[in-house]
C-alpha cells in the first residue's frame, strides 16, 4: 500500500470515496433511516466543502492506494481537542475509511500505523477519535490499537442525533 498526501486536484475524488464509504459504514442493519445518511451525506461530502478542507493547513488528507487504486482515505486533525481528551498536544483521526472491498484485510492496521506516524511527526502525545456505537467493527479495530473509551458525545447525522464513543491513546 502507498500513501499521499492529497493535493487540491483530489477534491472530486475525495468527496466521491467519502460519500461511498460512509454509506457502507452507517447504512448497516437498518439502524439508520436511508434519508439521514443521505442528508449527510449531501452536506458533508460535496466537492466545494472538500476543496475548502484541501486548502485548510489544520487538515491533513492523505490517500492509500495499491497498485494505483484508491483504497480509502484518511482524514487527520493534528491540533484537535475535545472534552475528556487529556494530554499536551491531541491528534485527532477524524476519518479512517477503507472502501468496502478492502475491508477485513489487515489493511485498516497499514493506516492506523500512517496514521501514528503524522501524530509523532505533528509531536503529539495522543491521538483520539470518536466512533459511532453501533460500529462495532470500527471500535474492536480501535482496541486492538490500545484505544479506550474516554467518554461519549452526542452525533448530529443531519438531524438524526447518535452517539458516539470517544477513544484515545497515549503515544
Ligand atoms: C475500521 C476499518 C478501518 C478497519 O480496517 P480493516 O482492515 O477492515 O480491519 P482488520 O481486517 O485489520 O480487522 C481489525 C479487527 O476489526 C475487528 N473486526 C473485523 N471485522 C469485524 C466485524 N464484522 N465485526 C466486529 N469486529 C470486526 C476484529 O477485531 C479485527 O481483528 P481480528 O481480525 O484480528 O479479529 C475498516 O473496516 C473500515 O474502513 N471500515 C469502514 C469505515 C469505518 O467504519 N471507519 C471508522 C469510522 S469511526
Amino acid at each position: 500500500m502507498n500513501f499521499r498526501y492529497a493535493e487540491k486536484v483530489d477534491a472530486g475524488l475525495l468527496a466521491d470515496v467519502s460519500a461511498e464509504t460512509f454509506w457502507d459504514a452507517y447504512n448497516t442493519e437498518s439502524i439508520l433511516d436511508q434519508d439521514f445518511i443521505k442528508a449527510y451525506i449531501a452536506k458533508t461530502f460535496s466537492e466545494e466543502v472538500i476543496a475548502e478542507e484541501l486548502a485548510d493547513e489544520e487538515i491533513i488528507y492523505i490517500i492509500p492506494e495499491i497498485e494505483s487504486e484508491v483504497c480509502g482515505f484518511l482524514r487527520l486533525l493534528p491540533n484537535s481537542t475535545r472534552e475528556n481528551v487529556s494530554g499536551r498536544k491531541p491528534f485527532q483521526i477524524s476519518r479512517i475509511y477503507l472502501r468496502k472491498k478492502f475491508w477485513g484485510k489487515k489493511l485498516g492496521s497499514e493506516l492506523m500505523e500512517r496514521s501514528i506516524e503524522e501524530a509523532i511527526k505533528h509531536n503529539s502525545d495522543v491521538i483520539w477519535l470518536s466512533v459511532w456505537q453501533h460500529n462495532k467493527r470500527a471500535i474492536n479495530f480501535y482496541k486492538k490499537f490500545d484505544f479506550r473509551k474516554v467518554g461519549e458525545h452526542l452525533f448530529d447525522l443531519a438531524g438524526s442525533m447518535q452517539t458516539d464513543d470517544l477513544m484515545l491513546k497515549e503515544l
